[in-house]
């Protein structure tokens, strides 16, 4: 309405007053992903946060991704219009939870999902997001004994793609936990013609049933180069918006109807509003953790690249 095209108005205007650069993520909400300077998956956030082009950055995402931000970029000044929007995955693992493997097995490596708290990364060996795990794994000693946290689900998927043992943390997320087999089974069967394009954090029965496995980025591109007109989507809602927009004469259906990130979709705009305005809330990683969890991340970006 009204009151949201004035609202963004506004918001541009502070934006570009006070120069601050928003990088938003795929689930966001579509008046968010339009007003941002830049929209990525996990792993395009972190490079596109390291790159900004201003001191002031803005992240429309869940807090691991502007935790990411603020540990790789400790020059600058990172904003959360939200910072009680979570991922339950994330917070599901802690510290101790590395420490006790750790203990057991010593010479074990940790690959920790970007889907983790600062603290958590900072006990970890290296990072990784969807879109780079299963080439970060790759280039690990074959015999290292491995401990991928906190996603069971993306962790079994590469452990079978890869073909190697993986030990595996119990969290998943609830959102792509929405998906059943049998739904989409019905849905293969109403959409024949249809390619199935699903996240590596679905069920991996889901998976099983997929033509292709990615990131948000990785569906996107699968979706804009392939000759299908028709696909059913397993990953959150938001992605819609991106698929549309690169893709307006393929038709996109949700493999459920109950793909909604809340915690995603809990930044709005008169939250990115105020967050320009205040420039509150700041991010900011204790420098001992931020330190440690650097390397992790630096590591997965030299690995992926
Ligand atoms: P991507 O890295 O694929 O964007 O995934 C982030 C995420 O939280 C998926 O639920
Ligand atoms: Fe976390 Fe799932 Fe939301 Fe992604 S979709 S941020 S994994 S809860």
């Amino acid at each position: 309405g009204l009151r949201d095209e004035l609202l963004i108005q506004d918001i541009l205007r502070l934006k570009r007053d006070k120069s601050v650069y928003i990088i938003a993520h795929y689930y966001q909400r579509e008046e968010i992903q339009a007003l941002a300077d830049f929209v990525g998956d996990s792993y395009a956030m972190a490079i596109a946060a390291k790159n900004s082009p201003h001191d002031i950055i803005l992240v429309a995402g869940v807090d691991f991704m502007a935790e990411t931000a603020a540990v790789l970029c400790p020059d600058k000044i990172v904003l959360t219009p939200e910072p009680e929007a979570t991922c339950p995955m994330a917070s599901n693992i802690s510290v101790n939870d590395v420490l006790c493997y750790k203990k057991k097995y010593p010479e074990s490596i940790v690959v920790c999902y970007v889907n983790t708290p600062a603290e958590v990364k900072a006990v970890s060996d290296i990072c990784c997001t969807s879109s780079n795990a299963a080439k970060i794994l790759q280039k690990l000693p074959d015999n290292a004994k491995v401990f991928f946290i906190p996603d069971q689900y993306l962790g079994s998927y590469l452990a079978g793609k890869l073909g190697r043992h993986i030990d595996v943390f119990s969290a998943s997320c609830p959102t792509h936990a929405s998906i059943s087999e049998e739904h989409l089974l019905q849905l293969k069967e109403q959409f024949p013609d249809a390619k199935v394009l699903v996240h590596p954090e679905c069920y991996p029965e889901i998976v099983a049933l997929a033509d292709y496995v990615g990131s948000t980025k990785g569906i996107l591109d699968y979706a804009t180069q392939s000759e299908s007109k028709i696909f059913i989507i397993g990953t959150e809602c938001g992605i819609l918006y991106s698929l549309g927009n690169n893709n307006p004469d393929k038709t996109f259906i949700l493999a459920s109807e109950e793909l909604i990130c809340p915690n995603m979709k809990s930044i709005t705009l008169d939250k990115v509003f105020y967050s320009l305005q205040y420039l509150q809330t700041r991010v900011v990683v204790p420098e001992e953790i931020r330190a440690k969890a650097a390397i992790a991340l630096e590591r997965m970006i030299e690995y992926a690249s």
